[in-house]
């Protein structure tokens, strides 16, 4: 949808809200004084007696008596001391912007963008991590209640009162909203109940998104698997009613398929451990456990809007992983895609089996570069908490690109080791080449460390986000539910990928 976005100054500015920065040294704010004799209020002293707070993050709402102003109220957002506000904060305070005008059902605003820029954060910035912060937090899970909440408000104007570039500032702004949006549509996709996200609609959605960006797509259906012995996808899907997919997304940016960085995502429906089940409060919530199949599709979407230089490959490996007198068992020995043998020691460790097979056809397909996002261990949130990824690499040089990218989107990950014990551990079995589910101890490691048995060579990087991919309680960029987390970080790397190619 488009946004009508135009350049505006305090006394032509109509708008439901106009969005103020306040911080601790206010003062130095260009046009501050204009600002304040503009709309006749006590602003400066409602701010020194804390009725306007500028702590980093504090939201201070007020409606707007003067006669000759065209905005119905002023949002002020604190940002603490000007010197040391960090993208992140101002990120997450526009994220709770982004809450206020929900409540208020804002449908257009004004931003006065001299009020939040910084010397280290220029306009150009700042309203990018703005709209971002705005669009991701002011995000609603869809329910399905008879009086449904599906009806979105939606922004139909953005004004900006800025000295800087009006081009740059909408330019800057579109960006933030593009990513935001496909983080909001990877939360919709993990929010979604497994009755109404199988396979088979995951793979759709696919070819929605596919037909939309002009990426080519493959959906590999179970007879296709069979025939391609990708047998331990099929072995998780065995128990299931539902059919399995190998999803496979190209994004061809040069005339050769080459340099190809592959996202390769956990797309399990929904996970009932299998035999090795779930306990009655493991089961919940285990309609999320395709949230590495929902980063890979919200940052190809990002791709696909912004189109950098990079070629990419998205495969996405999706089944539930259901009991019946079909299913798999403990001690069941299958045989990978890749020709690896597997003893079957737990049926609830079936990500890493699901991306055993995935992480072997991206390198098929071309991917020279590899990073699986997986749900993939309750050990990551033992080792780590909610707010940390799990990383594993074998590459330097590759995770730390990755890491400048997370670090540009806030997105906090920390490197597990990888060592040549634990992976004898992995290879420890008596009738198999491997074993799935070597012990309990450090086991983030062991999950991680099994799909690394299938990419050989290729640079790895191998992110869990069992912790970090839903939210138990509403956050500032966001609410309970699930995060989109990687979605950002994911297209931000590629987009610095593409930058680094165009100066060789
Ligand atoms: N999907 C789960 C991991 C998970 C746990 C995701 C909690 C989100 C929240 C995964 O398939 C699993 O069951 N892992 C087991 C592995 C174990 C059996 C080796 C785990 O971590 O307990
Ligand atoms: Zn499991
Ligand atoms: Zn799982």
């Amino acid at each position: 949808m488009l946004i009508n976005k135009e350049l505006q100054n305090f006394n032509s500015a109509t708008a439901d809200v106009l969005v103020v920065g306040v911080s601790k040294n206010q003062n130095n704010v260009a046009n501050w004084q204009q600002f304040v004799d503009f709309f006749g209020s006590p602003i400066e002293q409602w701010i020194k007696e804390g009725d306007i707070q500028t702590d980093a993050k504090s939201i201070t709402k007020i409606p707007v008596f003067s006669t000759q102003a065209k905005v119905k109220r002023i949002v002020f957002v604190g940002l603490g001391y000007r010197k040391m506000l960090t993208p992140d904060i101002l990120r997450e305070a526009f994220g709770l912007v982004g809450k206020t005008l929900r409540q208020h059902k804002t449908s257009s605003i004004a931003l006065w963008v001299d009020s939040f820029e910084t010397e280290e954060i220029p306009a150009s910035d700042a309203v990018i991590l703005a709209a971002e912060g705005m669009e991701m937090g002011s995000y609603t899970v869809e329910n399905y209640k008879t009086t449904s909440n599906v009806a979105e408000i939606t922004l139909e104007q953005v004004s900006f009162i800025s000295n800087a570039d009006i081009d740059e500032l909408v330019a800057g702004y579109e960006v933030g909203e593009i990513y935001a949006r496909a983080v909001n549509e990877a939360r919709t996709l993990i929010n979604k109940p497994g009755n109404l996200l199988t396979s088979t609609k995951l793979a759709e959605y696919a070819v929605e998104l596919a037909n939309e960006y002009n990426f080519e797509v493959e959906i590999l259906d179970k007879a296709q698997l069979e025939e391609l012995g990708m047998g331990a996808i099929l072995a998780v899907n065995k128990g299931s009613k539902e059919e399995p997919r190998m999803i496979t997304l190209k994004y061809q940016a040069t005339d050769q398929w080459e340099d190809v960085v592959g996202f390769v995502g956990k797309g399990v429906t929904f996970d009932t451990g299998g035999y090795s089940i779930k306990s009655k409060s493991g089961l919940v919530g285990m309609k999320g456990d395709m949230g590495g199949a929902a980063a890979v599709l919200g940052a190809m979407r990002i791709i696909g809007e912004l189109r950098p230089n990079k070629n990419v490959i998205g495969v996405i490996g999706s089944t539930d992983n259901m009991i019946s007198g079909d299913a798999f068992k403990p001690d069941d020995v299958i045989t990978t895609y890749s020709g690896k043998t597997v003893e079957i020691l737990n049926t609830d460790a079936e990500g890493r089996l699901v991306l055993a097979d995935a992480v072997f056809y991206a390198k098929q397909q071309g991917a020279n570069y590899l990073i699986d996002l997986a749900t993939l261990t309750g050990g990551v949130i033992t080792a780590l908490g909610y707010d940390k990824t799990g990383a594993l690499t074998n590459n330097k040089e590759f995770f730390e690109s990755f890491l400048e990218a997370a670090d540009e989107t806030g997105e906090f990950v920390w490197q597990l080791p990888l060592t040549e014990n634990d992976k004898k551990r992995i290879r420890k079995s008596d009738v198999a080449d491997l074993n799935n589910s070597p012990g309990s101890d450090g086991h983030m490691i062991f999950g991680g460390g099994f799909i690394g048995e299938f990419v050989g060579d290729t640079p790895w990087i191998h992110l869990d986000i069992a912790g970090t991919s839903d939210a138990m309680s509403a956050y500032d960029l966001g609410p309970k539910g699930g995060t989109g987390v990687m979605v950002r970080t994911l297209a931000t790397l590629i987009e610095r990928l593409a930058e680094e190619d165009s100066k060789h």
